[in-house]
């Protein structure tokens, strides 16, 4: 089945929680926006949307310069991540909680959880997993998918809960040998944790350096907006850090992901990997992502669409088809390689 027809099933199963648009951008407009302050936040933004609607508007807001004649050639997707040859710098974002989008009766968490992981290794490239208040130490979906399904072949990102929690579960994956693990810093102001006895904090820059320390994985930062805070992870000794604002699902009105890259590339390019993700939909928005200097690129929404149209197939299709649309875009704006591409492609 095409991505297509996978979108047209999940727009069947998530009604009420996400329309499938054609445009996904959390306009006021958009279902899974109609809802007001203080109800669930669902699948859409945080508050009035703004900080979900700015993720699009910055990268919508980029244009690319063509350049096309020159040696024909086909453009090579091929990244590494960490010593991990993948084929393209896309991987899928860590998402949890299906209540947000329709709940068991749409996908169960360990189905999404599996769907998404095995998805992208079908794909070639890496599926990352989440944490959220369900989870637990009889509950622990993400690790089943990562650890056991796919032999190790994913990432796990864990909310910043305590540190004891947090050095016994990443010895967990580093012994189930993940490819990498680390925090979502931003996951500190989710307040459902906490309702659930699982309480998250901000982190210090010792609290990183700690955890950093605690195992032998690579070790991610997500969830940074600002070049103090891509200076401080780097500080703390990181492997990577993701520009990211959970998809403008923690803190209403913050810039777009792709305008607060250009400042932490500037700030730490080449003293860490820069991941970045928000708002994220096509081959073209990699490219531009890529183009302001980050290393690789997250899709967040579109996998769970993907996995609840078609599962692991799905997730498969929509990988390749963003793949597809990369070598495109690098054909036609003279990249032959990821590193070829630099901020002369864009106009913004
Ligand atoms: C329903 C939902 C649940 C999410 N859960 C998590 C999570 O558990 N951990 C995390 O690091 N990020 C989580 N995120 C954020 C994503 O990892 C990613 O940053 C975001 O979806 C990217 O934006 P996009 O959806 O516009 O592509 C979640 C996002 C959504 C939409």
């Amino acid at each position: 089945m095409s991505v297509e027809e996978h979108r047209q099933i999940a727009k069947q199963k998530m009604k009420g929680k996400c329309g499938v648009y054609r445009i996904c951008d959390g306009g006021d407009n958009k279902i899974c926006q109609g809802h007001s302050y203080g109800s669930p936040i669902g699948f859409g933004g945080v508050g009035s949307g703004a900080a979900f609607k700015n993720n699009v508007s910055a990268l919508t807001d980029i244009n690319l310069k063509m350049r096309v004649i020159g040696e024909d050639y086909t453009p090579d997707t091929s990244y590494d991540f960490f010593g991990h040859k993948i084929t393209m710098p896309i991987m899928g974002a860590s998402i949890t909680g299906v209540n947000s989008f329709g709940g068991d009766s749409v996908i169960t968490e360990p189905a999404f959880c599996k769907a998404t992981v095995l998805g992208a290794k079908q794909a070639g490239t890496i599926g990352w997993r989440g944490d959220t208040f369900t989870y637990d130490w009889d509950f622990m979906p993400c690790y089943d998918a990562i650890c056991k399904a796919a032999e190790g072949w994913g990432v796990k990102i864990s909310k910043p809960r305590d540190q004891d929690t947090l050095k016994k579960v990443f010895k967990m994956y580093e012994e189930g040998v993940a490819l990498a693990v680390g925090i979502d810093v931003d996951g500190c102001g989710s307040t459902i944790m906490a309702a659930h006895n699982k309480p998250v904090f901000r982190k210090s820059i010792d609290d990183i350096k700690e955890l950093v320390k605690s195992t032998k994985l690579p070790f991610i930062v997500k969830g940074i907006m600002s070049a103090e805070d891509a200076k401080a992870a780097v500080e703390a000794g990181v492997s990577a850090i993701v520009v990211s604002n959970h998809g403008g699902r923690v803190l209403d009105h913050t810039v777009g992901t792709a305008d607060a890259l250009f400042d932490v590339v500037d700030a730490v390019k080449g003293k860490t990997t820069i991941i970045a993700d928000g708002g994220v939909r096509t081959g073209y928005d990699v490219l531009k992502m890529l183009a302001i200097g980050a290393d690789s690129v997250l899709f967040g929404r579109d996998i769970v669409r993907a996995a609840v149209g078609g599962g692991a197939e799905g997730v498969k299709a929509f990988f390749e088809l963003q793949q597809k649309t990369l070598v495109k875009a690098m054909k036609m704006t003279g990249a032959a390689k990821l590193e070829e591409i630099s901020r002369d492609i864009i106009y913004c």
